[in-house]
């Protein structure tokens, strides 16, 4: 493990408790704080830069990532979220998931593997050491934020059941409550949510199970109990509310590679010379920031993952 990735975890303390932040959102709202920011940052979080005279909320600690940018916010992290399963408006994302129940919670882990193995969440944050890693995240539509994630190396699961040598990718699947989660009744999506990853991307050091962020449990509109991180891929790759990590033999069936095959490729790395049929992916925009900034090939990640795709055409493999 590389450890210009590591850092040490946040104190709980040092983060505005969910609560303390909603109310002071209430009271944004109702100044009309809100709807006045949002004219400078069309798409930005509307909370994250309003600062008030007298505001008793302490500061979100900044932390790092290993380039020197700062983390985004509590507050940027957790209302502007992409979870189609709750709705398609990300500043909804936070309201909608508040009820969502991720307890208790069960992964299983199975197919071309030695040990199937079912996992409770419990088990599963008390058998692998959590640890923080902050992370670039950037959307397919060029957006990005820093963020400050805990977990463990989804290599340390598949370790534990063992892939057999028939084992070439890695299937995984999100919850599926259609009762419960209003975009799963849209017809527009092949629900379950699901991706895939090829076996050495997924055994990549970089390649975290991710229980947490800023140190506390991970909020439901960030995918909780557990959601997969791969920081060199677009954000869409990186699945939330896993509840089945399966080992197969052929390449796996994707929901957005199922939804638009031109638009979102299997690999999805990213990658700032091939633009989305709909728009340049050159340059993104940093949530927090106002000028944009240019796109890092594989987001910043070439020395820990070029090598996985020697003599690949990465035009044509998106
Ligand atoms: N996982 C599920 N199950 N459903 C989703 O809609 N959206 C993806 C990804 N994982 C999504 C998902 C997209 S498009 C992005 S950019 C990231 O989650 C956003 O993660 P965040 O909301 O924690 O920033």
């Amino acid at each position: 493990m590389n450890d210009k990735f590591r850092s040490v975890p946040v104190k709980s303390s040092e983060i505005t408790p969910y609560s303390q932040y909603i109310s002071r959102r209430e009271f944004l709202k109702a100044a009309g704080i809100l709807s006045g920011s949002a004219l400078l940052a069309a798409c930005a979080p509307k909370v994250a830069a309003t600062v008030m005279p007298g505001d008793e909320a302490p500061p979100a600690e900044v932390k790092f990532d290993e380039l020197g940018d700062p983390s985004n916010t509590f507050e940027d992290i957790t209302n502007y979220n992409n979870y189609y399963e709750f709705t398609t408006n990300k500043e909804a994302v936070a309201p909608l998931s508040e009820d969502f129940n991720a307890n208790p919670w069960t992964v299983e882990v199975y197919g071309l593997v030695r040990q199937p193995k079912t996992y409770g969440i419990e088990d599963l944050l008390s058998k692998f050491t959590q640890e923080e890693r902050i992370y670039r995240l950037r959307c397919v539509e060029a957006w990005s934020m820093v963020i400050p994630w805990s977990g463990f190396t989804l290599s340390s699961i598949l370790n534990e059941v063992a892939p057999t040598s028939k084992a070439k990718y890695v299937r995984f699947e999100s919850v599926y409550r259609p009762e419960e989660l209003p975009g799963q009744s849209s017809p527009f999506y092949p629900w379950p949510y699901q991706e895939g990853l090829r076996l050495d991307e997924a055994m990549n050091d970089l390649t975290i199970l991710a229980t947490g962020l800023y140190g506390k449990p991970m909020p439901n509109q960030n995918g909780a109990p557990i959601r997969l991180v791969v920081p060199w891929k677009y954000g869409f790759k990186s699945i939330k509310a896993v509840t089945k990590i399966e080992l197969v033999e052929e390449q796996p069936s994707t929901l957005w590679n199922s939804v638009g095959s031109t638009e979102y490729g299997f690999y999805s790395n990213v990658n700032p010379e091939r633009p989305h049929p709909r728009w340049s992916q050159a340059s993104e925009r940093r949530i927090g920031e106002l000028k944009r900034r240019p796109t890092l090939m594989f987001n910043g990640y070439a020395d820990q993952v070029a090598g996985m795709y020697a003599g690949m055409d990465l035009i044509e493999n998106y």
